[in-house]
């Protein structure tokens, strides 16, 4: 287990809309150098970086033309190179996505696997033995290739499938895990993690790390093993590199061998629960009632996520970490159903769990989702994908073009949050967020490590009350004041709000969270 992971806090940045250097109205490598002594001074030690190869961003960047090579439009290798040596000198650690699942249908292996002629990477890709067989389980496209054959989609039809194998293959086109040409792949993208590695990348959030082995078992026991194949490579060559799976799944993800997993946003996931708790309707509207936790209106119940999450910590605590994450370039912004008031309870929550917290770009200022018509694939997605606002200036202070010119468009709202605004202002969101991360960051109990333990947790009631080491924490959302015996004195550390923990009582007031000392 690389050892900096102990103290990690990662920041999400989607390259194309944090801050853009060179005035051509998207974001590039020197840009984010630039705002690297804010993300320092915030409190993150980390990053991930969002796709930056060469691609046709028919899917943002997750489908990869070239995984050597940068987008020109971010900069050159060698700005990403000096990105990796500028974070460094910061103590900052840069994760970039590695997307194994598929490539770009643009990508050369993928050029020569549609050739009717057998070559090297014919069987880089799932192919089917005719133009109109399909498989089952996956979608498969036919009549684009010289090759008489129909390939597996991983995503959208541009994102072929990479073959690394299934896990009993059922067909005759469909190869074993074990067939030289399924390892080819493994080994394939083994290369491209070490040419990164070897440039200064810190290691890889991974693109749909779950389903890389087609036809899996219920454990997903192939793709397990695969990366558990790729782990060895790392323990043994890479030692400090570290792997965040997009599985949303710690007690399979974490045991197959990495360092951290996601929860996410699916559907009946108690993560969800906390804060997107809520349908959406095919127009992408919120639908019913919000039921999430952190709602001031507390119809929330806390049960529903520690139900789900309780087991998976328990069982993965002493293999890896659960990332918790504020949102991702795929939800919507929390900042779409919650205020800022509800957001800094949120983030209380997220900054003191063990685990590996990541924040996403803009949520520590309370940036608004947009209804924004859809741009390289994003659809409902391009809302949380507008660029960062850094100050009242033009363009919010993302670029020096002309608006028209910008990737997305910011935020017209006069009240738009800003970085610069919220520096002056000790009460706002983001002086909240440096408070809480520098909590974090003085009090090694409220690390990573696996020391929870809850103390009063009850089925629609409040506060939730857990301790982590030498600290007593506790958290309510509601516009209610509420107390609870816990049997516990502390001392005071820090508070949103207020609240005490004496006499054996833990009382907080509305929307309210406090650490003691015990
Ligand atoms: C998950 C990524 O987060 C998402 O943005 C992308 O569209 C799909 N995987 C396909 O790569």
């Amino acid at each position: 287990m690389p050892g900096w992971l102990e103290d990690a806090v990662f920041y999400e940045i989607y390259p194309q809309t944090f801050y853009d250097a060179n005035g051509d109205g998207i974001g590039d490598f020197e840009g984010i150098i630039e705002k690297l002594g804010f993300i320092k001074d915030l409190g993150c030690n980390a990053l991930w970086l969002n796709p930056c190869f060469d691609s046709p961003f028919k899917d943002a960047g997750y489908d990869v033309r070239d995984y050597k090579k940068t987008a020109p439009r971010y900069g050159g290798n060698d700005d990403l190179k000096r990105l990796f040596a500028e974070a460094h000198r910061r103590g900052i650690r840069v994760l970039l996505d590695l997307v194994p699942g598929h490539t770009s249908e643009e990508h050369e292996w993928f050029i020569q696997s549609k050739k009717a002629e057998p070559n090297e990477y014919w069987n880089r890709f799932i192919w089917t033995d005719h133009c109109f067989r399909r498989g089952e389980g996956m979608s498969f496209i036919g009549g684009e290739s010289e090759r008489a054959a129909a390939y597996a989609a991983n995503f959208f039809k541009c994102q072929p499938a990479l073959n690394f194998g299934f896990l009993k293959p059922a067909e005759s086109w469909q190869l074993g895990t074990d067939h030289p040409d399924s390892i080819a792949t493994r080994e394939a993208i083994k290369d491209v993690m070490r040419f990164w590695l070897d440039a200064g990348a810190d290691g890889f959030r991974v693109d749909m790390a779950g389903s890389l082995v087609k036809n899996d078992d219920e454990k997903q026991s192939g793709t397990a093993a695969l990366w558990r194949n790729i782990r060895g490579m790392l323990d043994r060559e890479y030692p400090e590199a570290a792997m965040a799976a997009e599985w949303s799944r710690p007690e399979v993800a974490l045991p197959a061998g990495f360092h951290m997993d996601f929860l996410l946003n699916n559907p009946g996931s108690g993560y969800k629960t906390l804060i997107r708790d809520y349908e959406l309707s095919p127009k992408n509207e919120v639908t019913g009632t919000d039921n999430s936790f952190f709602k001031k209106d507390a119809r929330g119940d806390i049960m529903r996520f520690l139900e789900d999450y309780l087991p998976r910590y328990k069982s993965t605590k002493d293999d890896g970490y659960i990332a918790l994450i504020s949102g991702n370039h795929d939800t919507v912004r929390l900042r779409r159903t919650l205020s800022p008031d509800e957001m800094a309870l949120v983030f209380a929550l997220l900054f003191t769990f063990p685990g590996t917290p990541f924040l996403y770009y803009g949520d520590e200022i309370g940036m608004r989702y947009l209804n924004l018509p859809t741009k390289e694939g994003g659809y409902f997605r391009t809302g949380a994908r507008t660029p960062m606002q850094w100050s009242k200036g033009k363009n919010l202070g993302f670029s020096t073009a002309d608006p028209d010119k910008l990737y997305l468009p910011v935020d017209a709202a006069p009240d738009a949050p800003t970085v610069e605004e919220q520096e002056w202002d000790g009460k706002s969101l983001l002086n909240t967020v440096k408070a809480l991360l520098r909590l974090r960051h003085n009090e090694s109990d409220l690390q990573a490590k696996p020391n929870l333990e809850i103390i009063y947790a009850e089925k629609g009631r409040l506060p939730l009350v857990y301790r982590r080491g030498g600290l007593v924490l506790a958290v309510n959302p509601s516009l209610k004041a509420v107390q609870v015996p816990v049997r516990l004195n502390g001392t005071f550390v820090y508070a949103i709000g207020a609240g005490s923990l004496e006499k054996g009582l833990c009382a907080l007031g509305p929307q309210s969270f406090g650490v003691w000392r015990v």
